[in-house]
């Protein structure tokens, strides 16, 4: 007999839930299915959890908000290992990029995966901009459909919405990335051909990345000179 009982959760129960009884109990026991124990979950367990979504650092703005935290902790990273991306990463990556807002929700963005070395490389041969697409360890290029969105503005809108998108979602995968600019007509004609993507698609914008092998500090609240509440 115990002198208290704690109170036992499903396994399929919600990290919500875990917070909650661990609020009021040092550790929460897991059944299955069949109502049969099978572990416990302590309150070490769940902080533990927790803590790596919060960076705490002396000089820097902590923000508990793990979306919010890895948002602020962005920077654009341009050394990588040589670490490989996993294939499910770069499917996240690329779900959290097409999960992006698109005008009237006509969702013209295609997204490139540039995983294969040896064209990456061609790339860079052939033209400068390539440099970080080929250092990296893989890199993806944004398409936008001109036949779905005839709009020039709204498709740069969307794909740009894209972008950030996995760029944030680079992050928060505790892997780093950087945004190559599509401006220069050459290198757009040149990944185009490359990869032989059809010519109703324009590229908007790639993004180089890999593993992190350089660390850089964030950026900070927002400058108050850039912030208009109300009026200019
Ligand atoms: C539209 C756009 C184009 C960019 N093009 C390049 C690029 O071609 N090469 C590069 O190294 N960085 C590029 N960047 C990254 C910026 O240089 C970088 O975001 C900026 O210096 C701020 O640094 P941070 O990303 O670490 O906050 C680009 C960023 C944006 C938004």
């Amino acid at each position: 007999m115990r002198s208290r009982n704690n109170e036992a959760v499903n396994v399929s129960a919600s990290l919500d839930m875990l917070m909650n009884l661990s609020l009021r109990q040092n550790f929460t026991p897991v059944l299955d299915d069949r109502n049969m124990f099978i572990g416990i979950v302590t309150r070490r367990d769940i902080l533990t959890f927790y803590q790596q979504y919060i960076t705490i650092n002396d000089n820097e703005e902590t923000y508990f908000n793990p979306t919010i935290n890895k948002i602020m902790a962005r920077r654009s990273i341009r050394r990588f290992t040589n670490e490989q991306v996993t294939y499910e990463d770069i499917e996240t990556i690329v779900d959290a990029g097409l999960a992006a807002p698109t005008a009237a929700n006509r969702r013209p963005v295609h997204i490139l995966v540039l995983q294969e070395e040896d064209k990456r490389r061609e790339l860079y041969e052939k033209n400068n901009r390539g440099r970080l697409i080929a250092e990296a360890t893989a890199a993806i290029a944004v398409y936008g459909d001109t036949n779905i969105e005839e709009n020039e503005f709204l498709l740069n809108n969307d794909c740009s919405a894209a972008m950030q998108n996995m760029l944030i979602a680079i992050e928060a995968l505790g892997l780093g990335g950087v945004w190559i600019s599509a401006k220069d007509e050459d290198w757009r004609n040149l990944v185009t051909e490359v990869y032989q993507v059809p010519k109703e698609y324009k590229l908007y914008g790639m993004i180089a990345f890999g593993h992190p092998n350089e660390v850089k500090e964030t950026h900070g609240s927002a400058d108050p000179n850039k912030v208009h509440f109300n009026k200019w």
